[in-house]
C-alpha cells in the first residue's frame, strides 16, 4: 500500500545496482513520486511526476533545501495505465528507464553509496519492488 517505505541494509542499492517498481497510476492520479533517502533525512534522487503540469520533476534534497529541478522531456505515463520504472545507480548518476526505456539521466549530487531507504508517495497502486 502507497504511501511505502522500506529501509535497505549497506550498499544494496550502490553503484551497479537496480531498482525496479511496478505501479500503476491512478485513475484520477495529480502526482506519485520516488525518494531514494540517506539515513540523515537528504533525499538522493526525488523522482515527482506531475499530472497536473504535465512534467516529472527530478530533484534532491540536502540539509532541508531542494535544489535545482530537472524536468527535461515528455511524461511516459498515463493515469490507469501500469508501468515499470527502473533506476540504474552507475558511478556518475542514476540511469532512469520507464518500460525499458531510457527516459533520463540525473548526475549524482552527493555520495551514491549511502542509500538507507526507498519511499513511494502519491496517487498510485504500487504492484511490486524489486532490487536486482
Ligand atoms: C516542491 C514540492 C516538493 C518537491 C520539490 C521538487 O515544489 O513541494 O514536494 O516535489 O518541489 O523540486
Amino acid at each position: 500500500a502507497v504511501p511505502y517505505e522500506t529501509g535497505i541494509s549497506g550498499n544494496s542499492l550502490g553503484t551497479g545496482k537496480a531498482l525496479t517498481i511496478y505501479a500503476i497510476p491512478e485513475k484520477k492520479a495529480k502526482r506519485f513520486n520516488i525518494n531514494l533517502l540517506k539515513r540523515n533525512g537528504d533525499i538522493v534522487l526525488h523522482f515527482n511526476l506531475r499530472f497536473d503540469e504535465k512534467a516529472v520533476v527530478r530533484n534532491a534534497l540536502q540539509a532541508g533545501e531542494w535544489g535545482k529541478e530537472e524536468r527535461e522531456g515528455k511524461v511516459p505515463f498515463e493515469k490507469g495505465v501500469g508501468f515499470d520504472l527502473t533506476i540504474k545507480n552507475e558511478p556518475y548518476a542514476f540511469q532512469i528507464f520507464v518500460n525499458n526505456d531510457r527516459f533520463c539521466t540525473f548526475a549524482h549530487r552527493s555520495n551514491p553509496h549511502e542509500i538507507s531507504g526507498i519511499q513511494v508517495q502519491g496517487d498510485l497502486e504500487l504492484l511490486a519492488i524489486q532490487i536486482v
